[in-house]
């Protein structure tokens, strides 16, 4: 059987917003990924207001890939390469268009009810997002996002409507997309709005906390609605090193990563604060509103399993090293000698992952879920198919630490790479960062036919999931 459990489950990740499309099709409501533009989003990174109120010839999110008319041809490709697992979000505002309406839209549900039963067909298990950077657009400007705890009651009654919904279908349950980053950006994360750079914080772990209070109830509601249903929290996880063995840089690095990624795990996966909490808030003067009841809520509530994405691993150090920097996913850091770097400045680290696996296991000891690893790049088609040799490599070499991390004990669930379609950037709107082992001939402007094509990569991870992981050579 090999190293791999039989139930090990393997696929690929999408997100709504990044590749439905049909935006304002069957009732859907707008969403905060609908108002952003393409790569013209990068100047607004700190001007969420301005992006919001400002006009754009071109919003990629409302055409996308047009999965939403394309999902049985895309699904039947997944299935050709043999998952077993396929990603998706749902988008809430098909469910729910205002975020606050009184009913859901029958509309919305079917959608979903068509592609589960769909991937159902074929013998994938569907893994669903519940809200993955899509919020309804009325939640920002009515309550000033998720900052207004309105919201945790909001977004359980959408949870509660999936779960009954989708009870007979969908086992594996994921509440949101990479919570950990809201602290730092709640404007995009979190659809909360603030002044000055204090308020920035302040909102920004009280946004982190009516969510995980929101995806605790929503733990819960799970296990009483669906008893065989696995639910867990997501995390963008990038390791942070030392830039050097010097004492400082250890230090500096320790507590950047605490407050990026392990904070928002901590708290899902231990259900209380972490005890650095009371320093870190106390010195930066942050005061929360938490009830006692929300602190049971947390305490009683705790994640199934812990998912996470990963893309590359992140050197942090003192300041006046003057290090040269580097792009990264939600977070950029100093630049790593030892790593080669993707065309979009991420540092390509297969290591890092077998060692995030190790960490995370050895600190929160629960199963995980590798649910996006991917590698982005600008690609063109040549004789209908695009020879993609870097991307086979950056997943073979992933997937090899992956088992050396197994081999050492750690229980991993499964792995969804991102994405199996090319799919519209979350960081620069853009189509031309590809990372598909399906091309799909979609331009940045949302010009081209939506033809779908098989790369190289596509017939080589279907060997990899043919042989259950043990054949990475191709
Ligand atoms: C993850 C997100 O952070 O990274 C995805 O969950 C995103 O939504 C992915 O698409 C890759 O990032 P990007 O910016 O290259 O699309």
């Amino acid at each position: 059987m090999g190293i791999y459990d039989k139930g090990f489950l393997w696929g690929g990740a999408l997100a709504a917003n990044q590749c439905e499309g049909a935006w304002n099709e069957d009732g859907k409501g707008v969403s905060v990924a609908d108002m952003l533009p393409g790569i013209e989003r990068k100047k607004y990174r700190n001007n969420y207001k301005d992006l919001l109120d400002t006009k754009f010839d071109y919003y990629p999110s409302r055409k996308s890939i047009d999965f939403y008319h394309h999902y049985k041809e895309d699904i039947s490709l997944f299935a050709e390469m043999g998952f077993t697992c396929l990603r998706i979000s749902i988008a809430w505002t098909r469910i729910y268009p205002d975020g606050d309406d009184r009913l859901p839209n029958e509309k919305g549900l079917r959608f979903y009810d068509d592609v589960f039963d769909e991937c159902i067909k074929y013998g994938i298990q569907p893994l669903v997002t519940i809200s993955h950077f899509e919020m309804p657009y009325n939640l920002v400007k009515k309550y000033n996002g998720w900052s207004n705890k309105v919201l945790i009651d909001l977004y359980e009654r959408y949870a509660r409507t999936l779960f009954n919904r989708y009870k007979k279908k969908v086992k594996w349950w994921i509440t949101f997309n990479e919570v950990n980053a809201v602290p730092a950006k709640p404007d995009y994360d979190a659809g909360a709005l603030y002044n000055n750079e204090h308020e920035r914080k302040e909102t920004g772990y009280q946004c982190l906390h009516n969510m995980c209070v929101a995806a605790a109830k929503t733990v819960k509601l799970c296990h009483e609605i669906i008893p065989e249903g696995r639910i867990g929290c997501m995390i963008q996880y990038s390791p942070v090193y030392p830039y050097s063995s010097h004492p400082e840089d250890v230090q500096l690095a320790m507590e950047l990563e605490r407050e990026r990624e392990l904070f928002a795990m901590h708290l899902q996966a231990k259900g209380v604060y972490p005890y650095y909490a009371k320093r870190m808030f106390g010195e930066n003067n942050i005061n929360l509103d938490i009830t006692e009841d929300e602190r049971l809520i947390l305490k009683n509530n705790t994640v199934d399993f812990i998912s996470f994405s990963y893309y590359m691993s992140l050197v942090h150090g003192r300041k006046e090293l003057q290090v040269e920097s580097t792009e990264g996913n939600k977070f950029g850091g100093m630049k790593n000698p030892y790593l080669e770097s993707t065309g979009w400045g991420w540092q390509i680290d297969p290591k890092g992952l077998r060692y995030s696996l190790n960490r995370l296991y050895e600190l929160f000891e629960k199963p995980l879920f590798i649910v996006e690893n991917g590698i982005g790049a600008d690609e063109k088609l040549v004789n209908d198919t695009v020879i993609d040799d870097y991307r086979i490599d950056y997943h073979k070499t992933h997937i090899h630490e992956m088992k050396e991390a197994i081999k050492d004990g750690v229980d991993v669930l499964g792995y969804t790479m991102w994405s199996p379609l090319d799919i519209v950037s979350n960081s620069t709107g853009e189509m031309k960062k590809r990372y598909g082992f399906i091309y799909v001939d979609v331009n940045d402007d949302g010009s081209g036919t939506f033809k779908r094509y098989k790369k190289k990569s596509f017939y080589w991870y279907k060997e990899v999931i043919r042989t259950n992981g043990e054949k990475l050579d191709g």
